[in-house]
């Protein structure tokens, strides 16, 4: 079975998820790389972020290195912003298709995340979404309990994924 982890992360969060659901199901991984990205780590990062999610905006990415067309199961990572999705995953799934996909969804979060699962899955109609799981700030909140936490979520997946 051939997995994708896809994901965008502004301050390492997510991709320290992405990178142990790789780990633990030997995945690839896609990182998305706006071309033009904010760089403001002070208040004004949620100035900026707030209004690219408030104008829907769908940033230009790097060229990915993999294809999530060949995959057979994608994961799908983000930080909620504004109590949705990054608009790296709005160019993402606005540039790739992903149609009749199995398609898992996590996101990182400071506490709010409200219903960013439920606004992603809108997006992602026609595909058929096997799980999803937050993880509140990782990085901020003992990261060894993060990694079992991410571990224990992905030994649950294994059969909904059909893997032995
Ligand atoms: C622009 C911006 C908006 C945010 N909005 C929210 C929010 O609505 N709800 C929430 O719980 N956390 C929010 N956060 C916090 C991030 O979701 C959280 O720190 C996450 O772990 C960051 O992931 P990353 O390190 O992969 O970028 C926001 C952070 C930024 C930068």
């Amino acid at each position: 079975m051939k997995i994708l982890v896809v994901y965008y992360s502004y301050e390492g969060n997510t991709r320290f998820v992405a990178e142990h659901i790789a780990e633990f199901f030997h995945a690839d991984v896609q990182e998305l790389k706006p071309k033009i990205d904010m760089h403001s780590r002070s208040f004004m990062k949620y100035v900026w972020g707030g209004k690219m999610v408030l104008m829907r905006e769908k940033p230009d990415l790097e060229p990915l290195k993999y294809t999530p067309s060949d995959y057979d199961v994608v994961f799908i990572g983000t930080p909620v912003w504004a109590w949705t999705f990054t608009p790296a995953i709005n160019g993402f799934l606005a540039g790739t298709p992903l149609q009749g996909k199995r398609v898992v969804l996590f996101y990182c979060h400071g506490g709010a995340p409200r219903g960013v699962a439920d606004k992603l899955k809108a997006l992602l109609q026609g595909n058929t979404i096997l799980g999803e799981k937050g993880f509140q700030e990782p990085l901020k909140w003992r990261p060894e309990e993060a990694v079992l936490a991410v571990r224990t979520w992905c030994r649950e997946l294994k059969p909904i994924l059909g893997i032995e």
